[in-house]
């Protein structure tokens, strides 16, 4: 849920906002705007750091927007210098030069082809710079794998999808599939600022890239590079769904539309019903102008079309897709754990640390101890709620939240 934690500081001026704070404020709130509030319960929270909060959280949603891909701000500020390097052959790297023969199809069916599974399905995470630095949210994901159950074999199917050039450089030493993700159209001076066009292109790009995938034949699972995973998921999947996706909050009833899926998390099979539903979602960019994908999916996931098309969606229970909005209660039954619900980066990957040694704690218990499951995760601590009342006005934290 937390846009806010991709925005880095920038390292020498602080770029002019390309819209103003009550401009976003005004273009999101509207009637139809997810109730954020769900995840804090009127009794505990005193009304005016309510309304604070709901006001900080719609503004972070809005400027982070794209809570599964994360664009993240460069030190250039917020461009998408889209592989400036990977686009002139001729630099002399050639780890860097993947897609230069324009035939990125061809590249893509490749590394598919490689990390796939027998039955043609892939791991998919997006990576972008800021989250490929050493000793950040990248190794945490990929100490998951290992220290998961069953799930050090799945790293030989999971492809690593870099957004920018140092997240690909780092995705080559450090993982046996990587693809760099060239935008074309977008020429690499352009400068993508949040919000604008350029920028809801870039995240929708996502959404066509995973359109693409699927049209070439191949079931995924998406994930966000903040989810550890703990346990193999594939046993928890639903069989005879075509899309089925992690949620913040779990209404309790996995065929429940109302349920407030998180489009971090996702497991889709390749078939007419999911493909036409991505061209669907994609295209509904356009009647939803301005929102980002899991904001219209949150409108689409009511459309008659759906059921129309026959497509098959469920939402995944946090008891095995658990996130800090919604811990899995059960250290026996996690498969996964989303950094969702939080703020700042630093904030992420103090809670995302903490996650992975209770983990280790639980995996030393002797096993009477495990199975009595009595123990609890640690986290959230500093994604908390907490960390937001620092800030004194909506205005402020958009401006601590760029800065994060
Ligand atoms: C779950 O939700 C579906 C769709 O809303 C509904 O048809 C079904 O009756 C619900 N099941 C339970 C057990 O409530
Ligand atoms: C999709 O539909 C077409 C015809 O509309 C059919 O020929 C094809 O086999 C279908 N593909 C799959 C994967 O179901
Ligand atoms: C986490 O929260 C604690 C207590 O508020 C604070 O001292 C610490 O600096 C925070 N750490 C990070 C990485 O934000």
């Amino acid at each position: 849920m937390n846009k806010a934690s991709l925005l880095r500081p920038q390292s020498t001026t602080r770029r002019q906002l390309p819209v103003t704070t009550r401009q976003l404020l005004r273009a999101r709130f509207t009637p139809s705007f997810p109730a954020s509030t769900s995840m804090f319960p009127d009794s505990t929270v005193p009304r005016a750091v309510l309304v604070f909060v709901v006001i900080s959280i719609s503004v972070l949603l809005l400027y982070g927007a794209a809570d599964s891909l994360r664009f993240q701000s460069s030190s250039s500020g917020y461009s998408f210098n889209i592989f400036p390097s990977l686009r002139n052959s001729n630099n002399g790297d050639s780890k860097l030069s993947i897609n230069d023969d324009g035939d990125d199809d061809y590249k893509l069916e490749k590394v598919l082809k490689e990390a796939a599974m027998e039955d043609k399905t892939v791991i998919i995470a997006t990576l972008n710079e800021a989250w490929a630095a050493p000793n950040t949210i990248i190794d945490l994901f990929l100490e998951s794998f290992r220290i998961g159950q069953g799930t050090r074999r799945l790293l030989n199917h999971l492809v690593i999808v870099a957004l920018d050039r140092k997240a690909y450089k780092r995705c080559m030493e450090s993982h046996a599939h990587c693809f760099a993700l060239v935008t074309q159209g977008l020429d690499s001076h352009d400068e993508a600022y949040f919000m604008t066009p350029a920028y809801l292109e870039m995240m929708w790009r996502r959404i066509d890239f995973l359109r693409s995938v699927l049209q070439m034949g191949y079931n995924f699972v998406f994930t966000d590079a903040d989810i550890m995973w703990f346990r193999d998921p594939f046993p928890r999947f639903y069989l005879d769904a075509d899309f089925q996706i992690a949620c913040d909050h779990f209404s309790g009833n996995s065929s429940d539309i109302q349920n407030r899926p998180n489009g971090g998390f996702n497991y889709v099979k390749s078939n007419n019903r999911s493909i036409e539903f991505y061209k669907f979602w994609y295209s509904s960019r356009e009647s939803y102008p301005g929102y980002h994908d899991q904001d219209v999916l949150n409108f689409i996931k009511f459309d008659p079309f759906i059921e129309d098309l026959g497509l098959k969606m469920r939402f995944l229970d946090t008891a095995f897709f658990g996130g800090l909005c919604e811990p899995s209660k059960d250290l026996n039954l996690v498969c996964t754990m989303h950094a969702n619900c939080c703020y700042g980066l630093d904030s992420k990957l103090h809670d995302l640390r903490i996650m992975l040694q209770d983990w280790k704690t639980f995996l030393s218990l002797p096993p009477a101890l495990k199975r009595s499951s009595s123990m609890l995760w640690r986290v959230p601590q500093n994604c908390s709620l907490n960390s937001l009342r620092r800030y004194d006005s909506p205005e402020k934290s958009v401006q601590q939240s760029l800065q994060q």
